[in-house]
């Protein structure tokens, strides 16, 4: 009866096991890993981390995009129950074959040996059949490269990734098991509300609001609630930092902070794009910013985390500020008397500071596109290829007149207490041939710039030897004048 009538605006109602889940009486900040194993004993998903790092407790959230079923890996140590809301959660305990045993991919890490102590396995399992079922609804096969991009977001102690990868690719020649998105669909349609959920909870509220008008006035009436949207960041200050949240507004309903809209010259992207969506939409503008994109985070995290939301964090070590702001993106702020849109490097004021008003939310990015005359790189260097914090990252912008600069952009990740461009360096560019020499004085100019801090990701000394490395090899890779040896380029410290 639930599915069939509107939803008491307090009520949480989603779909776990083809069931439709109400829930009344419910923390806004309990995490689905937490609701899975301790009320539901679904205890086949795991925890390890906590924190969004190790996918043992990778789950699959489906949604209706346009109509269709969307299904997508995120991390459920991080998630909040309430954010369920309308949409549909499926874990390991839900997968089976058609005749009632194993899946395929189940089957497959059992014939590839894909599994030694099993702790990291549930979270294998559903990246791998969020992959499978994926490729399966556009008949395609992924490739090696595919499958392991599907499993960033996964951490294996002890079988080693081989055996794992193996079974990616085998799952697809066992008997195909579908998925009925159709049914799927349905259920999910008649869990549209429409009023907006609202939850009080002992002493915390959680807002829901569908329209930016309603965001907007609760931004007004409650100045200090947290803002949530991917809860990439929010989740861990639950989590590690045990910090009850006693007002939280999210934003992952408000449709119009989920759109994206090409003009002549820029991509404007609403804050509450996620990061896989966001980066999609970049990927044939700036194929120059593909393998940032590919080693940002974990699918999980893209699939949960907005781009509004990485850059209204403002972390100094956040991978998307640095390619943004040597595009000279821009960012719209508005509150109930309007918009106001300024350059991203004005917008941050300190570690962690922005100039965003309490009234105010961020809304949409705006990103200009490239230019005929434009030269791009982003460079991200980290200990681990995926999933791991840069210890620099990297975006150099210029545009020239033949070899002459006629602007440029040079910005880090890293390098300061807050994502930071640097004057110094690109005022030495300015101006200047593009040429061994000059690259040399930028490289020098950087030291001017930055005075990066040592921690356990990198020394200050790595640090600003690494910016000057990479401003050399955005030299190389843009000026093919470069004339210098593969044997010259490796002594710049
Ligand atoms: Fe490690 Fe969730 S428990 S990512
Ligand atoms: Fe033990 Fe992967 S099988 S951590």
């Amino acid at each position: 009866m639930a599915a069939h009538r509107e939803a008491n605006h307090s009520e949480i109602r989603f779909v776990l096991g083809g069931e439709t889940v109400t829930l009344l009486d419910v923390s806004p900040t309990q995490t689905v890993l937490g609701y899975l194993r301790e009320t539901r004993g679904r205890v086949g998903t795991k925890e390890g981390c906590a924190e969004g790092d190790c996918g043992a407790c990778t789950v699959v959230v489906g949604e209706l995009c346009g109509g269709q079923v969307s299904l997508k890996p995120v991390n459920a140590c991080i998630q909040f129950v309430p954010t369920l809301d309308g949409r549909a959660l499926v874990t390991v305990e839900d997968l089976r074959a058609p005749n009632g045993g194993l899946h395929p991919v189940q089957q497959a890490m059992v014939d590839c040996h894909g599994s030694q102590c099993g702790f990291c396995t549930p979270g294998f399992v559903m990246s791998l059949w969020s992959l499978y079922l994926n490729a399966m609804a556009v008949g395609a096969r992924p490739d090696e490269t595919e499958i392991r991009a599907a499993l960033t977001g996964n951490l294996c102690r002890c079988t080693g990734y081989r055996p794992i990868i193996a079974a990616g690719q085998a799952m697809f020649d066992l008997p195909a098991a579908q998925f009925d998105r159709a049914a799927l669909a349905k259920k999910l349609t008649s869990l549209r509300r429409q009023s907006s959920l609202a939850i009080s909870y002992r002493e915390q509220q959680f807002f829901s609001p569908k329209t930016l008008p309603e965001l907007l006035r609760l931004r007004a009436a409650y100045p200090r609630a947290t803002l949530l949207a991917g809860a990439t960041d929010v989740g861990l200050w639950v989590n590690k930092q045990l910090r009850t949240l006693n007002e939280i507004i999210y934003i992952g309903e408000v449709a119009e902070l989920k759109s994206i809209e090409r003009t002549a010259t820029a991509l404007t992207m609403g804050a509450g794009v996620t990061l896989s969506q966001a980066f999609e939409a970049l990927k044939p503008i700036y194929p120059e910013m593909n393998e940032m994109w590919a080693r940002f985070a974990s699918l999980p995290i893209r699939n949960a985390g907005t781009l509004g939301g990485n850059i209204a964090n403002g972390s100094p070590i956040g991978d998307s500020m640095p390619a943004l702001l040597a595009v000279d993106a821009k960012v719209v702020l508005t509150n109930l008397d309007g918009s106001r849109t300024l350059g991203l490097d004005a917008l941050y004021l300190g570690y962690m500071q922005n100039v965003i008003a309490v009234d105010e939310v961020l809304t949409a990015i705006e990103i200009p596109l490239p230019s005929a005359n434009g030269r791009f790189r982003t460079y991200k260097v980290s200990k681990r290829f995926d999933s791991d914090i840069s210890a620099v990252c990297a975006a150099f912008q210029l545009a020239l007149e033949g070899d002459t600069i006629t602007s440029a952009r040079v910005a880090f990740g890293g390098m300061a207490a807050l994502p930071k461009r640097g004057a110094v360096t690109e005022a030495a560019l300015t101006g200047a041939r593009w040429n061994e020499a000059t690259a040399r004085l930028a490289m020098a100019a950087l030291a001017s710039d930055f005075a990066p801090l040592s921690d356990m990701r990198a020394s200050s000394a790595y640090r600003l030897s690494t910016a000057k490395n990479l401003l050399y090899r955005f030299y190389l890779e843009t000026n093919p004048a470069a004339a210098l040896s593969a044997a010259e380029v490796s002594v710049f410290v």
